[in-house]
């Protein structure tokens, strides 16, 4: 068996047994098409298995198998009933302790992985564009495989894609069309399958150095490029923390507004939302946040959803420390500070006994997705705040780059992570787990009472304005001109929950947060107005929601408006209008939203 499956965990979300039979490698040979929105073609797989192993167990979820074959011909496989959201195991006989087989399939039009966009969805308006999103269990919706994030294999495909058209795996990548559309994909590094990722549509490359670049359409390419000018510099920022980038590449895909999440850290390729592109750099923490994923996560990897926060958690503040070394420590204090306001409001909102306030998780018989907060982000990297400042920065660092070097295209599991602090950096200090309350912080829900209180001199100040303003002084008059996007966010988060509609109109008059270009400042304008009924944003949320498909934006939006009986309907009318925009996780959510 190979050395990065040994520590295969249990996972409730998986029907594989790698501790039988394990997936190595995959690879896939499929045609792209957009007629019928499907993929088909087939998968061949490599396993090893234990001597008395009978059966590969794989994951599937609405796919159609047509076949399996061995080298000695036909096998006949089982298909399981299929259950909620974890779908169908495939069940295929063996013989050998290795071999391969090849399964021919085909996916459904609507796997819940993949989105197919009509040409009138994308920027040029030109072609049709597809992408996929895998995490967390859905590679299975378009791949036959072991579908557990503690079960690695190396894949290569070959797809056949209409010919004007460019495709993209987590992979080795093309930089350039070709006229047959024929296009071959390696990935030498063994990744869990949640990273498997596609996507194929009318896009161009563009350098930024020897090892990183941008994929974007022809209309946006310029203004991507422009964006995110600093992304080799973060990447050497990051490699100066915590040891060398082993990927090789790291680039960057800006998918459609419908990209349901704002990244995703697929190995060599991020996809990221357009979303991000403000025209002056400022929402550019999020690709420090899917770089930072090609250590904690994609390296390391969480063995089971249930230990997301050890992806998270780990890179939201691998992200702030690369924001920092760029940027200084104002900038990434301001980062801070609204991360731990979010973790406050989120333990208010779930409430402080709930149970999935807790870093470990228990998401057995759930979907994981509903379980998957920003509690395994934030409450996560505060956790990891208090343990820097306990054992101080230096030592703190020495820890992660053993870390990331000790279990470099391993698992690990939350136990095995608090253990590796007992054993390692708190060898000579028996008593600092106890003092930190380290067990609180995973097993129990709620924000201990030890949580660092953070502060932001840069956010003192903006508070200051936010309440000069509330007892009268005019907008105009406020002293804004050197704010940058975080101050303008923090400022809109601060203000009273309840303004009238001249102190709404005094605001936008001013500032124009209607029409702000930064989208993170321009959805906390309309969750302000909403909160505050003022139906005049109706038409600029509508447009909003009719484009982007982020579900960051689009459930606190919605969540908003059904909060009024006018709202509700207005929200109804937006869903009818824009779901065909939506991805189908954000589509989920909204549905749910409106049944409530
Ligand atoms: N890996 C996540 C996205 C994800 C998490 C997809 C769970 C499916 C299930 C990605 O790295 C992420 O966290 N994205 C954030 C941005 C980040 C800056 C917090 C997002 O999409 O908002
Ligand atoms: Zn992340």
């Amino acid at each position: 068996m190979t050395s990065y499956n040994i520590m295969a965990q249990h996972d409730p979300h998986s029907f594989a047994r790698p501790e039988m039979a394990v997936v190595t490698h995959l690879s896939l040979d499929l045609r792209v098409d957009f007629e019928t929105r499907t993929l088909q073609g087939s998968a061949y797989i490599n396993y090893t298995a234990a001597p008395d192993a009978k059966e590969l167990v794989l994951d599937t979820r609405g796919l159609t198998i047509k076949s399996v074959q061995s080298k000695t011909g036909q096998v006949p496989f089982r298909m399981d009933p299929s259950l909620e959201f974890l779908g169908q195991a495939l069940r295929i006989p063996i013989q050998d302790t290795a071999g391969g087989i090849t399964i021919q399939y085909e996916t459904s039009p609507d796997a819940a992985a993949l989105q197919w966009l009509n040409k009138q969805q994308t920027a040029g308006k030109n072609q049709p564009f597809l992408f996929s999103q895998s995490q967390a269990i859905l590679a299975r919706t378009w791949v036959p495989i072991q579908d557990s994030p503690g079960i690695r294999f190396t894949y290569e495909a070959t797809l056949h894609v209409p010919p004007t058209m460019l495709a993209v795996m987590s992979a080795e990548n093309p930089t350039y069309k070709n006229e047959s559309g024929l296009y071959h994909f390696t990935m030498r590094q063994p990744i869990p399958a949640y990273l498997l990722a596609i996507a194929v549509g009318d896009f161009e490359f563009h350098e930024l150095d020897q090892r990183s670049g941008v994929y974007a359409e022809p209309t946006m390419l310029e203004k991507s490029t422009y964006e995110f000018q600093d992304l080799p510099n973060m990447i050497n920022a990051a490699e100066k923390i915590y040891g060398p980038y082993v990927w090789e590449r790291y680039d960057l895909i800006i998918l459609p507004p419908s990209f349901p999440f704002g990244g995703m850290e697929n190995p060599r390729i991020t996809f990221a939302t357009p979303t991000i592109i403000a025209g002056d750099r400022s929402l550019t923490t999020l690709v420090a946040h899917e770089l930072a994923h090609s250590w904690s996560g994609n390296l390391v990897t969480n063995a089971t959803w249930n230990d997301f926060w050890l992806n998270e958690g780990f890179t939201v503040y691998f992200e702030n420390r690369i924001m920092e070394s760029l940027y200084g420590k104002d900038f990434a204090d301001m980062q801070r500070k609204l991360g731990q306001k979010d973790l406050l409001e989120t333990i208010e909102e779930l409430g402080s006994t709930n149970p999935d306030t807790r870093l470990k998780l228990q998401l057995e018989g759930r979907d994981p997705d509903d379980g998957m907060t920003d509690i395994a982000y934030e409450k996560g990297n505060n956790l990891l705040m208090l343990i820097e400042d306990y054992v101080g920065r230096e030592k703190w660092d020495e820890f992660l780059i053993n870390y990331f070097h000790q279990y470099s295209f391993r698992t690990i599991t939350t136990e095995a992570f608090l253990q590796e602090l007992k054993d390692s950096l708190f060898i000579n200090d028996s008593s600092a787990f106890e003092t930190l309350k380290i067990n609180e912080w995973v097993y129990q829900p709620g924000l201990p009472s030890n949580c660092k209180v953070i502060t932001s001199t840069k956010f003192n100040v903006v508070e200051q304005q936010a309440q000069q303003w509330y007892h009268g002084t005019p907008a105009h008059q406020l002293n804004t001109a050197v704010w940058s996007a975080f101050e303008w966010i923090h400022f809109l988060q601060v203000l009273p929950a309840t303004l009238t509609p001249q102190q709404l109109s005094d605001l936008d008059n001013e500032f124009h947060f209607s029409q702000s270009g930064n989208n993170e400042i321009l959805f906390n304008w309309m969750m302000c107005c909403l909160a505050n009924n003022q139906t005049a944003i109706y038409p600029v949320v509508e447009k909003f929601l009719n484009e982007v498909g982020r579900r960051k934006y689009v459930k606190p939006l919605f969540q908003e408006l059904v909060k009024t009986k006018q709202g509700k309907k207005e929200a109804e009318k937006i869903f009818t209008a824009s779901k065909n925009n939506y991805h189908s996780i954000t589509q989920e959510t909204v549905r749910l939203i409106l049944a409530q």
